[in-house]
């Protein structure tokens, strides 16, 4: 029925819909019933090393033996530089509203994802190994190939898509305007330049010829059966997945989820320093006028990390870090086993009309 059958084959999945990595909202719990369904869960370890990584996956090995997909950030880091002006003025108020002081300088370790962390990984042999943000080095590609790890990488564009697969990467996921969270890969740096899901996937299809994961604004099996339309062989979902009860959420995240509209949200730049979408809030608003001065990925998180904490202690929504994308009211609060079989039916029934 998925006309495109090489993903779940490669991966050893039945159905292909991929629960994407969402560091800080998911872990092995959620993954856990995504696999045990017949999709592929994801666990987020874009901040972890190697021994955290494995503690991760021998937790996810109590849950399941099914297979599941291990994602990594890969970046620079950021230098310490001193504050330009225009940012701190642009933050000042805020620091004042919250009763914070901002540090003169900011700094944030690189994640090449090296070699000590790719052994790692390959002695763990997940199913599959996902990149956000970058590659790493061509190297710890051939570590991972070597060990049978599917690579996937996120792209949203055309020419980000070619340099992956060249580079070695066997899946495309092809992430369109409308996604939740930050962009996949280096290349658009103007939030309004994105492509959207719908005019990207087949484009990605038509360019390279490995199969092409569609994500971004999928979210039920209207969704899924638009992708597979597209070309795509499979979805990968994120915000369709943060209401289900496994999920790690807050209660005030959850309730802002259950009223979500079309036009919730935006791309800012503001918390991380990464192109993201997310919840729209006054401080987004507000520093966008300081755009131009704000660190890329991930510097800007030494910056409104003590503010977001302190605005987290009072409560104060006018700095809130929220995550989501477009689709967010199409999503659903049930179990996420019980969800990706409702999807894998949706589509089925719309697919075989
Ligand atoms: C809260 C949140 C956190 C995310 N964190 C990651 C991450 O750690 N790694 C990653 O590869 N993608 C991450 N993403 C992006 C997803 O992989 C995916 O591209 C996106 O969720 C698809 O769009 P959708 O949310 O409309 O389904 C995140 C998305 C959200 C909503």
């Amino acid at each position: 029925m998925w006309r495109d059958s090489r993903l779940c084959e490669r991966l050893g999945i039945e159905h292909p819909i991929i629960q994407a990595p969402m560091l800080g909202a998911v872990g092995p719990t959620l993954a856990a019933e995504v696999s045990k369904a017949g999709g592929l869960g994801s666990l987020a370890c874009g901040d972890k090393g190697a021994e955290e990584t494995e503690q991760l996956v021998a937790r996810m090995r109590q849950l399941t033996d099914r297979p599941f997909n291990l994602n990594f950030w890969v970046h620079p880091g950021a230098d310490a530089i001193p504050v330009p002006g225009a940012l701190a003025a642009a933050l000042s108020p805020w620091a004042d509203r919250l009763g914070v002081g901002l540090p003169e300088t900011w700094s944030a370790p690189a994640r090449p994802f090296g070699p000590a962390l790719a052994e790692a990984v390959a002695d763990l042999r997940p199913a599959a190994v996902s990149f956000h943000f970058d590659l790493p080095d061509a190297e710890r590609i051939a570590t991972l190939k070597a060990a049978g790890i599917v690579i996937l990488s996120s792209a949203h564009t055309v020419a980000s898509a070619r340099k992956q697969v060249a580079a070695g990467v066997d899946v495309i996921i092809a992430q369109g305007w409308e996604a939740g969270g930050h962009r996949g890969a280096p290349g658009v740096t103007q939030p309004m330049d994105g492509v959207g899901t719908m005019a990207l996937v087949p484009q990605v299809v038509d360019a390279v010829g490995v199969p092409v994961v569609a994500a971004g604004g999928i979210g039920d099996g209207r969704g899924i059966a638009a992708a597979i339309m597209l070309g795509a062989a499979g979805v990968q979902m994120g915000t369709a997945f943060l209401r289900c009860p496994e999920s790690d959420l807050s209660d005030a995240a959850r309730a802002r989820l259950a009223v979500a509209a079309d036009t919730d949200t935006a791309f800012t730049r503001a918390f991380t320093g990464g192109t993201a979408r997310g919840l729209r809030s006054a401080y987004a608003s507000d520093l966008a006028r300081a755009d131009d001065f704000v660190p890329t990925f991930p510097g800007m998180l030494g910056l409104s990390g003590p503010l977001l904490a302190a605005a987290g202690a009072r409560g104060d929504d006018g700095l809130r870090y929220q995550l989501y994308g477009q689709a967010a009211a199409l999503s659903r609060a049930m179990p996420a086993g019980d969800l990706v079989t409702a999807l894998v039916a949706e589509a089925r029934a719309l697919m075989q009309r």
